[in-house]
């Protein structure tokens, strides 16, 4: 077993990704297919009292209309397993909901049909932000390690700030879709998802199915970022059509209605107080985190994931609450709080740097972590420094003016440099894989795995053509889809580690079973299909089942039922964390005062680096996003309404090319063998914090201007 650098090779699918010919959910081609439009409600609470269908019934094409008494009860509750999704009902939690769905012949009778739809409803009260009348915190449990108010009390030099971050929502390319075939008594649905034996738990208890019954098929995923990781609102919605009609419907939810029906980042807010003590070196934290919740969501306010983890500040508390109103449930978002928490806390910590009067990489690097403070545990691998030199180097840090506001260029620009760094927790998760090896040069492996643009077939192909020295030309990946193999939901960024784990015990297991054909005889030459040629065997298939640092037969027994069961970022004998560090360089127009930010140098520590191209191209990806949801993008609401104003990309501005300029992309590339064989931890998420922070602390350095509030906007620098 080597733990090598890997080489750069092509991206798996990037042929056919540049010629158009992957295929995603919404391109599948069903002969008879119907079309769906999902009718959304104009209340933020209440009840539909009537859906009046005959006006939709009038159009031609509309074949039904689907309403609350078309679908089952909800499922009693228990057995432990994740919530169905919600299908149609009368009673409105959010302005959007779905109240019906209108299927028919062509996608425009569908469209007319829907907008034909007048509901009456009872509607009643409502608080739809929380800076509303009657919002109350619900704290969770809090995050502590040590004595932070002693610490503090012992601190010669305090800071204290609030930050803010705004809702925001995720607008991948590929927008949320369905497509559902009832045949033979078997219920196919072609869905973008991370999470495909998720989805077909859900289509199960909701519709009454068992597990031979639903197959759910998710190969390709144009953007995946959280949103399409849990039961989507429309899946069961379709199927259920799909089953009534004995036809196959499709629905492509329209952008606008994706804003109130897919998971969003919820706005959150952040008190931070630091501590620093005589020598200039942090000693103590005391963080209050609160985000907005809906009535019935369950995501996690867990801002405390990683800024213990950063600095080695054994003195820390944190708590964190939840602020319930009359929203859709919002969920995971890119680095869903770490990116969040990471904006915040190295703003701050940057802000006592300033305080300080020592150089902001400087100051980082007097703290070295050693030690998880919460869960009194060592580190696996923690290259956080490594990040920052090999950055800050590649930067040109060396010539940065200490004093902000000290480089303008002739034209009135001001220049300002910034560091900002992040952590995101090192996840794995169970997985089952079968590889087969045929002496006629075909290799196939299926396993757990959604690939939603992130490259996680290449990072398989690596492995597999570096253990096995096969032809890449006849290898077959067959992921994301429930009939090949047992799917997690790939999110949290255990996907590429889950994946070549199970790649790399799968091909050892291979070699062996060769090694048993060949029983002591030398093996022929060449690689194993060449050996099974030789030996007249027309192939070996082996199956193998992995699992994460102190997992057992239970997580996987779990896997098997299509179920959860990630660990991670604590182990029992470490904690593991990827980490890194974000040089931003931003301009700020003299007249406009617009931000431009026309070179980033960002340096990560994933462990080891499986494939060099997809991991650069993770990397710049989360920078982009970072700097999208700094400078662009937040979702507002309408307090006398509910629901999201700006439900489209001409008014949720996202960044175009003309926002992004040159991203120097490196890695430490150690690999952490606490954690797996290959070392390798996550990148996915990791990528996108801290560099918010380090646009902020830039814009600082540039105009003696701190921005607290997420996003920067041309007004906050006047
Ligand atoms: Mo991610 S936000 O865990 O898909």
């Amino acid at each position: 077993m080597t733990s090598a650098p890997f080489p750069d090779r092509p991206r798996v699918d990037a042929r056919e990704k540049v010629l158009g010919q992957a295929q995603y959910a919404a391109d599948v081609a069903v002969p008879g297919l119907l079309y769906a439009m999902l009718v959304p409600a104009t209340i933020a609470k209440g009840s539909v009292r009537s859906v009046p269908v005959d006006a939709a019934m009038r159009v031609a094409g509309v074949v039904r209309v689907l309403t609350a008494s078309d679908f089952p009860p909800p499922p009693a509750g228990g057995a432990g397993g994740p919530p169905p999704p919600p299908t149609i009902t009368d009673q409105i939690a959010y302005r959007g909901q779905p109240v019906a769905l209108v299927v028919a012949e062509t996608l425009e009778a569908a469209i007319e049909g829907a907008e034909a739809i007048r509901p009456t409803y009872a509607a009643m009260a409502f608080v739809a932000t929380i800076e509303g009348d009657g919002v109350e915190p619900q704290p969770v449990e809090p995050s502590t390690g040590g004595d932070a108010d002693a610490a503090m009390a012992r601190a010669v030099t305090r800071h204290e700030a609030e930050y803010v971050s705004p809702a925001q929502h995720h607008n991948p390319i590929e927008m949320l879709s369905t497509t559902a075939v009832w045949e033979g008594g078997v219920l196919t649905v072609y869905e973008g998802t991370q999470g495909s034996n998720m989805a077909k738990g859900a289509l199960m208890r909701t519709l009454r199915l068992s597990a031979d019954q639903v197959v759910v098929k998710s190969p390709q995923i144009g953007g995946g970022f959280g949103q399409k990781g849990g039961a989507q609102r429309q899946t069961a919605i379709v199927a259920r059509a799909a089953m009534l009609l004995g036809r196959p419907v499709k629905l492509v939810v329209p952008r606008g209605q994706i804003f109130h029906n897919a998971t969003f980042r919820p706005k959150n807010r952040h008190r931070i107080e630091i501590g620093a003590d005589a020598e200039g070196r942090m000693i103590a934290v005391r963080y209050d985190a609160d985000q907005q919740q809906s009535r019935q969501g369950q995501f996690p306010p867990a801002y405390h994931e990683s800024p213990p983890m950063m600095y080695g500040i054994a003195d820390y508390h944190g708590t964190a609450a939840n602020l319930r109103i009359d929203t859709q449930a919002p969920g995971y978002m890119r680095a869903p709080t770490p990116h969040p928490s990471s904006f915040a806390f190295d703003s701050a910590v940057d802000e006592m740097a300033v305080k300080l009067g020592i150089d902001p990489l400087a100051f980082r690097l007097k703290h070295r972590a050693t030690r998880d403070p919460i869960d009194d545990k060592p580190f696996s691998t923690h290259f956080l420094h490594e990040c920052l030199t090999e950055g800050a180097r590649r930067f040109g840090w060396d010539k940065r003016p200490l004093a902000a506001g000290a480089t303008v260029r002739p034209d009135g620009t001001q220049v300002g440099w910034g560091v900002g760094c992040g952590a995101y927790p090192a996840n794995v998760h169970p997985t089952i894989a079968t590889l087969r090896i045929g002496a006629d040069g075909t290799t196939r492996f299926a396993a757990a795995g959604h690939e939603m643009g992130q490259g996680i077939r290449s990072t398989i192909e690596q492995v597999l053509v570096r253990e096995l020295a096969i032809d890449p030309a006849g290898l077959e990946i067959a992921i994301g889809d429930t009939s090949v193999a047992p799917q997690h939901v790939t999110a949290g960024s255990w996907g590429t580690a889950s994946a070549v784990i199970a790649a790399e015990r799968a091909a050892a297991s291979a070699k062996a079973a060769m090694a048993d054909l060949l029983a002591g005889r030398t093996p022929p030459a060449g690689n194993l299909h060449r050996q099974l040629a030789t030996v007249r065997r027309p192939s070996i298939q082996v199956e193998v089942t992995t699992t994460g640092p102190g997992q057992g037969a239970k997580e996987v027994e779990r896997l098997r039922q299509g179920g959860m069961a990630v660990s991670g970022p604590v182990y029992p004998q470490f904690t593991s964390f990827s980490y890194i560090a974000h040089f931003v360089e931003v301009h700020v127009e003299p007249r406009t005062r617009r931000i431009r930010v026309p070179r980033v140098v960002s340096v990560a520590d994933c462990g080891r680096v499986i494939s060099p191209r997809t991991a650069a191209s993770q990397v710049r990806g989360g920078v982009v996003w970072a700097i999208s949801a700094c400078l662009r993008e937040a979702t507002e609401v309408d307090p006398r309404y509910g629901g999201w104003l700006n439900n489209d990309l001409a008014d949720y501005v996202v960044a175009v090319n003309a926002d992004i300029g040159e991203i120097d992309v490196a890695f430490v590339d150690q690999p952490d063998n606490m954690f797996n064989a290959l070392g390798a931890k996550g990148l996915g998420e990791v990528a996108m914090t801290g560099c918010a922070a380090a646009v902020a602390n830039a814009v600082y350095h540039a105009t003696g201007k701190r921005l607290r509030e997420m996003p920067f906007r041309i007004e906050n620098l006047l």
